[in-house]
This record gives structure tokens, sequence and C-alpha cells, in this order.
């Protein structure tokens, strides 16, 4: 099997993989590294949503091979301690309820501030409809994304 060089959360890791294993298990099974989840492996619930070259961007369907060479930031990368102005107003506003797809929540917001620091309503709703939530979670999201907008700035 090849053996890829990944870039993770500022570090450079080597896996050996066969080509097409989806960058979401490459993370969960290989490196354990747990913080992104799987739902449903067809790109359509967002919940392994992670930042390639600081886009938002599902990880389950990325093959390893398009992996190497890109700057890959999982939720355990975002911040030392948990203290990304993103994860303090996902705190303030206390966001999740079973809290599932909430990695991939926070991923997605923190990916589309990065891009559009003051972004409007209609914008944040297009952004985060890519992110299922069971639990309805997203007018907390929306307050939270503007709180973060606020620190950023
Ligand atoms: S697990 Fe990737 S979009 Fe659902
Ligand atoms: S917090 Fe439960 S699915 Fe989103």
């Amino acid at each position: 099997m090849p053996v890829y060089n990944l870039s993770i959360n500022g570090k450079t890791t080597s896996v050996t993989a066969v080509a097409d294993m989806p960058l979401l298990w490459v993370l969960r099974d290989l490196l354990h590294l747990r913080g992104t989840k799987y739902g449903c492996g067809l790109g359509i619930c967002g919940s392994c949503t992670l930042m390639v070259d600081g886009k938002a961007t599902q990880s389950c369907l990325l093959p390893i091979s398009l992996a190497e060479g890109k700057q890959i930031t999982t939720i355990e990368g975002l911040s030392a301690d948990g203290d990304h102005p993103v994860q303090e107003a996902w705190k303030a506003v206390h966001v999740p309820q079973c809290g599932y797809c909430q990695s991939g929540q926070i991923m997605q917001a923190t990916a589309l501030l990065a891009a559009n620091p003051n972004p409007k309503e209609n914008e944040i709703e297009e952004s985060m409809s890519k992110i299922l939530c069971r639990c309805g979670t997203y007018p907390r999201i929306k307050k939270a994304i503007a709180l973060a907008a606020k620190k950023i700035q």
C-alpha cells in the first residue's frame, strides 16, 4: 500500500492506506482523531466536515490520495484549549444539544467566518444548511456565529 504524507493540524503525519480510503476513516481509524464524525458517508449530512486549505470540506468524500499536500484542520486542531472565537461563542450560547453534529457545525462556521467575517443572515443560513442538525440547534448556531463575528472583527 502507498504511504501518504498528510499535513494535519500543523503536523506532518505519514499514513499507509489504500488510495481511495476516505480522509474521514484515515482520521478516525488510523490516526484516532475522532472529533470528526461519521453520519452518512455520502456527502449529505455534513457531520464529517473539516477544513482543507481553509475551506469547509466533507471528509467522507475526500480520498487520502487527494488530501496529500493540503493543510487539513480538524476540530482537534482548531485551538489548543477550545478557545477559538467560534468555540467560545458556541459555549456562550450553549449551542449543542446531543452534540453529534457539532464539530461539523463549528468547522463549517469557522470556514464561513474566515471567508466572510461579517456574514449576512441569509449567508449564515445558506452556509449552515449544509450541516444537518436533527436536534434543531440552528437558531443558537445563528446567534453564536453573530457573536463570533463580533469577536473576530
Ligand atoms: S458523513 Fe460526510 S457528509 Fe455525512
Ligand atoms: S446537536 Fe444533535 S444533531 Fe445537532
